[in-house]
């Protein structure tokens, strides 16, 4: 569907295989991390940011060694970040993450040159900073854009320094090697793209289609807001490998937006087991059931929120409140929020629905580390007592009765596994 979106030019294969950390010259970082007068990213914080944009990645083994190597090569990319109808809720999103300090780490490996919330200068200073970044780094610099383009009445809804906001899209578009598009607004028009729309809202994918600006490499990072951690791994990755991570047909990340907030839910066995709140204070709230009847977005719902949680804790529907599926496309006027969604078709079928609370263990003791279907386990389920109870692996750690513990045998094997 997007074919202008797919990746672009890649340094990565140019990265040797060797996955050591001692070749690493972590005293020659002369652009980045040890840049004089810099102490503000300790090594150790760098490394384990590295490591962990790789896992979050879903990178290869091997590959936090050579984010970290490429990182430590790597020029500051000059970044314009520009606003357009937005409420500041992705910036927020940023700032606001917790250790190690996300926008601390991200802003040593880019050079925010333009951003309206957060650099010191105004007025026509900062109009004369953007401009000169244009013409200096034209071609080469990473625009980000939060928030949608309004493109009715001529423009007049949303200007900057009297500039309409499409006209300064397009001409920085123009200067940009690609453009990352952060939050759903940006993304897919969002919340000013609710019907009946007066500003004639859209995202910049849309804008691009219509050929209304220049077209150029795209990542989609959707969420109102999105998850600070997903924008700074596809950063960190953009820096790295002069390249976005590979995208699916919507121009997101897919290691971030491969799976549904469903997939792996901390509430999937009790969905599994046919066990739904049905008001937001009922017992069956209390004890944690299913919010699909209280209108969970969940299966229908492309994002991290499951496995990346916010700040590291929590996410929406672990807090009890139903997804609303602000990642998608079409987010608000989809709407019905607190209305029943039709249930998707059960992954499980009839036969494991018939030992319930074998799944349901499952699905809250093992599918976080496993998946929700247990055909990748390796361990044969007559061998599964011993290895639940020998207590050397942590997550195994877990006290289950004999009964359900035969439950969960029980439900291995008519599982197929
Ligand atoms: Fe605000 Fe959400 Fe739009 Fe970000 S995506 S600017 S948080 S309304
Ligand atoms: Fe979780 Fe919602 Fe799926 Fe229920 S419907 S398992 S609450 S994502
Ligand atoms: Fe949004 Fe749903 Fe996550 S509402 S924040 S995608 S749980």
């Amino acid at each position: 569907m997007i074919e202008a979106w797919s990746n672009d030019a890649t340094r990565e294969e140019s990265i040797s295989e060797d996955t050591r950390t001692d070749w690493i010259d972590m005293d020659a970082f002369p652009n980045l991390i040890a840049a004089a007068g810099s102490p503000a990213v300790s090594r150790r914080a760098f490394l384990k940011f590295c490591a962990l944009t790789a896992s979050l990645l879903a990178l290869p083994s091997g590959s936090a060694a050579l984010m970290a190597a490429a990182l430590s090569r790597s020029q500051r990319l000059p970044v314009v970040w520009l606003s357009f109808q937005e409420c500041t809720g992705c910036t927020e999103s940023l700032t606001r993450s917790t250790a190690p300090s996300i926008e601390r780490l991200l802003f040593e490996l880019i050079s925010l040159d333009y951003h309206h919330t957060l650099q010191a200068a105004a007025g026509t200073a900062a109009e004369q900073a953007r401009e000169k970044v244009l013409k200096e780094h034209a071609g080469k610099l990473l625009l980000v854009v939060d928030g949608s383009v309004p493109t009715a009445l001529g423009g007049a809804c949303s200007t900057i320094a009297g500039e309409d906001n499409l006209s300064l899209l397009k001409r920085c578009l123009q200067a940009a090697e690609a453009v990352l598009a952060v939050g759903t607004c940006a993304a897919f028009g969002g919340l000013p793209a609710a019907a009946p729309n007066p500003t004639g809202a859209m995202g910049v994918g849309e804008l691009m289609q219509r050929g209304w600006v220049p077209r150029r490499p795209l990542a989609n990072l959707p969420g109102c807001p999105p998850i600070p951690e997903v924008m700074s791994a596809v950063l960190a990755h953009r820096v790295a490998f002069g390249r976005f991570p590979e995208l699916d047909a919507q121009g997101r990340p897919l290691a971030f937006y491969g799976e549904t907030v469903h997939d792996r839910c901390s509430r999937r066995g009790h969905y599994e087991a046919g066990r739904f709140a049905k008001t937001f204070d009922d017992a069956g709230a209390r004890a944690g059931w299913c919010l699909l009847e209280l209108g969970c977005k969940g299966p229908a719902t492309r994002n991290a929120c499951s496995t990346v949680r916010w700040n590291g804790v929590s996410n929406p529907v672990e807090s009890g409140h139903p997804c609303l599926g602000c990642s998608e496309p079409g987010f608000w006027d989809q709407g019905s929020f607190y209305k029943p969604a039709k249930a998707p078709a059960p992954t499980l079928g009839a036969q494991d629905r018939s030992a319930p609370r074998g799944a349901a263990l499952y699905q809250e003791q093992c599918a976080r580390c496993h998946g929700s279907a247990p055909g990748k386990l390796k361990t044969l389920p007559d061998e599964m007592p011993a290895l639940l109870r020998s207590g050397t692996v942590r997550a195994h750690r877990f006290d289950l009765k004999d009964a359900d513990m035969q439950a969960l045998l029980d439900y291995l094997k008519t599982s197929g596994k």
